[in-house]
């Protein structure tokens, strides 16, 4: 036995995480997969990439036979039945202490059966979450474990070795007993669904209100990533809106006909991003956090609102049949009189900022036109919405995970994650270093944004930005359901008494006898209500 680590699948991830360990952690790795393609591709790159210590099998008992005992495993294969075939070929060959380690995105409730079933065997079970994507596993993930603290102590070298790395050390932390771990790599995704859809909302206001191109919107992202709203998304989303479409000119010729006839020069290619079709798709785990969040009785807007924007988007044929059967009837007059006035005026404007883009724009804004120039102002307060929206995002996904941990007796600390979440993670951002700071003061980071510090700071100065771009989008008729419904949470926590909700008790206590508290005295009432 020569191996330290075994990593059962070699898919996208599973190769790149074995190469990881293989340089990362000074230790021989060996991968298994039932495909002799993909476990000879892997040994070929681990040649390519600098003779990593790596070897590969196609059989189960050699690949068990080369790890080193105590064995560690890690199983990176698609969760549900393919975890569980896994283990049922493992199980025999495995012995009292060795540890199995699951890395892929597995409904939490699986795990904890799995580390009960393999407890019988003497061998700990883990779940550990994992994000960055392909890029991520090969040069450091986030990585967010949980199981057994002896199961924790075998491996923690090697996780450590192998995260993602930021001025505060790597980013992965044990995240208690259980199925912690996959339970908050599930609640990220869902902050990841929610700033997907932030980003995607900001981008359809600045696309169909501002009239900005994608060239315009990707510098836009550029330089949000310079600042508060710095984060890989926001990144990405840059570097989408330059991308041009490789396959087929803005004419829909295929691109090698195009250069055949002279043309294809990349000023003639579409942009990548109006080619794809728009309807989104989803794996699931965004799906799980809303119906979780549910379960715990917590509050998710923004990552509800993600999701059921996913949805809604794929009704790709009702949404066909409706144009021009569900026409836009603005709802203010300033609407229906400016809107081809202020086309017209940003025509202008745009001519001129092409000609001085900094001496238009300051003009423009000095003149005081707010209608003039919605490109420039809306773009300000979608920075501001994007910000206030996003913290809001994180508070409701760091309150489900405190809800689920109180409740299940997982020692999470949201601290902690904040600060494993800064590096590696798809959802990284500048941000979540102010978050970690309000989490060390405060057990919810709601309550920072409501009663202190600096994060309750920076909603006040940006509410009034948020608001702006949200009533644009509404009288505009375009839908913006992540940003509103983030706000919708914030003004909700903000209500001292709420009159819906005190109505909505008196019609439970009208209709079916709930019975309801009162505001001046203990106890339960019932109204013999009349109608
Ligand atoms: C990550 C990602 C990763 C995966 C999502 C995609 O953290 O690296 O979240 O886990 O890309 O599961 O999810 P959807 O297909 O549901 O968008």
């Amino acid at each position: 036995s020569t191996c330290a680590v075994g990593v059962v699948g070699l898919g996208v991830m599973g190769s790149s995480l074995c190469l990881n360990i293989a340089e990362h952690a000074s230790c021989r790795v060996a991968g298994f997969d039932l495909s002799s393609e993909k476990a000879r591709d892997v040994v070929e790159r681990a040649r390519r990439e600098g003779d990593l210590p790596f070897e590969a099998f196609t059989k189960l008992e050699p690949f068990v036979a080369a790890l080193i005992p105590p064995r560690r495993i890690i199983l990176l294969v698609p969760a549900g039945k393919p975890v569980d075939a896994a283990l049922d070929a493992l199980s025999p060959l495995l012995a009292d202490g060795d540890t199995v380690v699951d890395m892929g995105n597995e409904w939490y409730q699986l795990t904890e059966a799995r580390q009960a079933r393999m407890a019988g065997l003497g061998v700990h079970y883990m779940g550990c979450g994992i994000s960055g994507g392909e890029s991520g596993a090969r040069s450091g993930p986030c990585l967010m474990p949980s199981g057994s603290p002896a199961a924790w102590a075998t491996v923690a070298p090697i996780l450590r070795a192998i995260a993602a790395r930021t001025a505060d050390g790597p980013c992965v932390a044990y995240l208690g007993m259980g199925a912690a771990g996959n339970y908050v790599k599930m609640v990220h995704n869902g902050v990841e669904y929610g700033d997907m859809q932030l980003i995607g909302e900001a981008y359809h206001l600045m696309r169909t209100l501002g009239g900005l191109t994608n060239a315009q919107i990707g510098a836009v992202f550029d330089r949000w990533s310079q600042g508060p709203l710095a984060s890989y998304l926001v990144e990405i989303t840059a570097a989408i809106l330059r991308t041009k479409d490789a396959a087929f000119t803005a004419d829909g010729l295929p691109a090698g006909a195009a250069a055949a006839a002279g043309g294809g020069a990349e000023a003639d290619r579409a942009d990548l991003v109006d080619m794809i079709k728009d309807s989104c798709g989803s794996k699931g785990t965004g799906k799980w956090t809303v119906q979780e969040a549910a379960e715990q009785g917590v509050a998710a807007p923004t990552m509800s609102a993600a999701l059921e924007a996913r949805y809604l988007s794929s009704l790709l044929s009702e949404r066909q049949r409706a144009v021009g059967r569900m026409p836009f009837r603005p709802a203010s007059a300033t609407v229906r009189i400016f809107s081809p006035m202020l086309a017209i005026a940003r025509g202008f404007l745009a001519i001129a900022c092409a000609w001085a883009p900094s001496t238009a724009a300051l003009g423009a804004r000095l003149i005081g036109w707010p209608l003039i120039t919605a490109g420039p102002c809306l773009v300000d307060d979608l920075e501001q919405a994007l910000y206030s929206a996003k913290l809001c995002s994180y508070a409701q996904g760091l309150a489900l995970i405190q809800r689920a941990a109180d409740a299940k007796g997982w020692d999470v600390d949201l601290a902690e994650l904040a600060r494993i979440w800064k590096g590696g993670c798809i959802i990284r951002a500048a941000m979540l270093d102010e978050i970690r700071a309000a989490l060390r003061t405060r057990k919810a980071l709601s309550d920072s944004i409501l009663h202190g510090g600096v994060l309750r700071a920076h909603l006040d100065v940006r509410q009034a930005g948020w608001r702006r771009a949200i009533m644009r989008a509404i009288e505009h008729g375009v839908p913006a359901p992540a940003l509103s419904s983030s706000l919708a949470f914030y003004d909700t926590l903000r209500q001292p008494r709420l009159p819906s909700a005190a109505l909505i008790q008196a019609q439970r206590d009208f209709f079916g006898g709930h019975t309801y508290e009162r505001v001046d005295r203990p106890g339960s009432f019932h109204t013999l209500w009349k109608l």
